[in-house]
């Protein structure tokens, strides 16, 4: 999603800057790109499509050393050359990431003041109305940025250049991210920390309203009521090298072999021993139903949790998707956990959820990558993965750890509601200690998972089926398909295509059916022979336990033996390396797939 770097420093080649930093945002996902730079005035340059193409625009050497870009996902209005940030209006020019949702009501406002557009954003109506608040000549640069916020319903994140004052950087938001870079005698706004990562290490986030003052040498930030605030400086733990691709074609294939060691940190830190990990995970012995609250492949790992909580220690859970639990009607009480899920943590749905669920005064906790990110700060409690900095817009390595995750936390509940002894609790951490070895041998198949993908990727329908939690599996291997390879893609209960989707099987229809559940294997395997008896061609994925000479099979993928608890997490792996390879045989865009984005930050 949309993606902000300001810049204001030392260095004087600003547009070069501007570029280099902005490739660090494309893994956001974005379809046009442009930045604004200060000479003796404010000057534009955009472009549709990849940083590559604007790009071939710019000078690298033009001096200047204050500047604005961005990277824009198109919400409203197409995107264009015209349509691209920076927008300027009057004596003002912006960058901007979330949605200003009274665009239309304030547009109509400074029409009737004058003022003519040229786009069809929210953005440039952002713009124009602070050149509207400022040509009342009433209220300096802060003052303005402060009575902007009382005219806004939405999100934002600003970087703004006021012409009157060419040697600052202001920025503000609300709901958006923004973080604030601070180097030795050069400062920065950004979207992330990963685009300030190569001028320092040193940053600090901003609270909703906050306005700074960016100068070569000084940070101000200022709260709603302009009074001075000083925020804590954080650090980075990760450098650019793990940003980069160490050698693999593309990020998503080095996030997928790294998932034995994120892992490994995760467990570790969580597991160090049996008293440890029981004092680490949170208290839930009051609760009596949770709600497990994510978007994209994080409410696929709600479902793996779903099914691990009602199974084993038997707690009511309900999963939602957060753009619809934000909406409707919930019922729940001070009985219970809203656990919220989000690589990121700046998901907007997903805070919102958060929020929502805050303000009624239930109690939340979070599963969270990214450190310090809106969720993790704003949650009751909170769990963090240690996936490290993930690129590929399509998660792996997160999606993993947030299965593990939920798998610690079924066995704290476990422990609470006295469904597990001592012995078998020792047994199971101990296993799950050694998963990152399991972890290890599925990948080395991975040839094997590229043959298949060879039979697979010129189709352009693929079916997922399984029961039980090879569904939600199911779920998240046909996601992956879809996010990167374009083919279209359905995962189904296994028991339910038959009553309509089954019309879909023909000849050499690929099924994907995933067989790990002991107890419903039987089930399963007659939903494969319906669909085989249709014409399928069937890839199975499945365990070694369950294994046998099944001779109505295509292809099929064995899990190494191992206790059923890991299978989880062993077996979206395969699918995550056939969803890569398909994509990479169709020629696709893996890292960053069309129309999508890494942190949806608007709803
Ligand atoms: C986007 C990403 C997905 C991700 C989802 C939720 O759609 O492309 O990979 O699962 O957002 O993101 P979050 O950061 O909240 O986990």
């Amino acid at each position: 999603m949309c993606g902000i770097i300001g810049y204001i420093g030392k260095k004087t080649n600003i547009q070069k800057q501007l570029i280099d930093s902005l490739k660090t945002l494309e893994y956001r996902g974005y379809d046009s790109a442009g930045i604004a730079y200060v000479t003796d005035k404010v000057n534009i340059i955009k472009s549709k499509g990849k940083i590559a193409n604007l790009e071939e625009k710019i000078d690298r050497e033009e001096q200047g050393c204050l500047g604005i870009a961005h990277t824009r996902w198109a919400t409203h209005g197409g995107a264009s050359d015209n349509n691209s940030h920076p927008h300027r209006v009057g004596k003002v020019t912006i960058v901007h990431n979330g949605i200003i949702e009274n665009y239309m009501e304030i547009k109509s406002l400074l029409e009737k003041e004058g003022y003519k557009f040229k786009t069809e954003t929210d953005t440039e109506v952002a713009c124009a109305l602070l050149d509207y608040l400022k040509s009342k000549n009433i209220w300096n640069n802060l003052e303005v940025i402060r009575e902007f916020a009382g005219y806004i319903k939405g999100s934002y994140a600003l970087g703004i250049i006021f012409d009157d004052d060419l040697d600052t950087l202001y920025a503000t938001r609300k709901d958006s991210p923004l973080i604030i870079g601070l180097g030795k005698d050069e400062n920065l706004i950004a979207s992330d920390v990963s685009a300030v990562l190569k001028f320092t290490k040193k940053y600090c986030l901003l609270d909703n309203y906050d306005i700074v003052k960016l100068t070569k040498e000084k940070v101000q930030i200022y709260n709603k009521d302009l009074k001075s605030v000083c925020k804590e400086q954080l650090e980075v733990n990760w450098n650019v090298e793990q940003a980069e691709k160490n050698g693999y074609d593309h990020f998503m294939l080095k996030e997928i072999h790294e998932e034995a060691k994120v892992l490994k940190d995760t467990i570790n830190e969580y597991v160090e021993n049996l008293d440890s990990f029981v004092d680490k995970m949170p208290d839930m012995r009051k609760y009596d139903k949770i709600h497990i609250v994510a978007c994209g492949s994080a409410m696929h790992a709600g479902l793996i949790g779903k099914y691990l909580f009602e199974n084993y220690p038997e707690i009511e859970t309900t999963v939602e998707v957060a753009s619809e639990y934000r909406y409707k009607k919930v019922f729940y009480d001070d009985k219970t956990l809203v656990i919220l899920i989000s690589q990121s943590g700046e998901t907007a749905d997903t805070i919102a959820s958060l929020r929502k669920a805050k303000e009624d005064h239930i109690d939340t906790l979070a599963i969270v990558n990214v450190v310090s990110s809106t969720i993790a700060r704003e949650a009751d409690q909170v769990l963090y993965i240690r996936a490290g900095v993930e690129i590929a817009v399509a998660t792996t390595k997160a999606y993993l750890l947030q299965v593990a995750m939920l798998m610690l936390i079924n066995l704290k509940l476990m422990v609470e509601r006295e469904k597990i002894d001592s012995s078998k609790l020792k047994e199971i951490l101990k296993l799950l200690k050694s998963s990152p070895e399991y972890v290890e041998k599925v990948l080395a198949d991975e040839k094997k998972y590229f043959k298949i993908a060879e039979k697979i990727y010129k189709d352009e329908d693929i079916f997922f089926i399984g029961r039980g939690i090879d569904y939600a599996m199911s779920m998240e291997g046909s996601l992956k398909l879809k996010e990167v390879s374009y083919i279209h893609s359905e995962a189904y209960q296994a028991g339910e295509l038959k009553h309509g989707t089954i019309s879909l099987i023909e000849n050499h229809t690929k099924v994907i059916a995933l067989m790990t559940d002991e107890d419903l294997a039987l089930k399963t395997i007659s939903n494969i022979k319906e669909v085989k008896a249709r014409g399928a061609d069937v890839i199975l994925i499945t365990t070694e336990k369950l294994d046998s000479d099944f001779e109505f099979v295509n292809e099929k993928v064995t899990l190494p033996k191992v206790d059923s608890y890991l299978i989880p997490i062993l077996a979206i792996i395969p699918l995550q390396l056939i969803a890569y390879q398909v994509a990479k045989l169709r020629k696709c865009d893996i890292d960053k797939p069309r129309n999508l984005a890494k942190s949806v930050t608007v709803e």
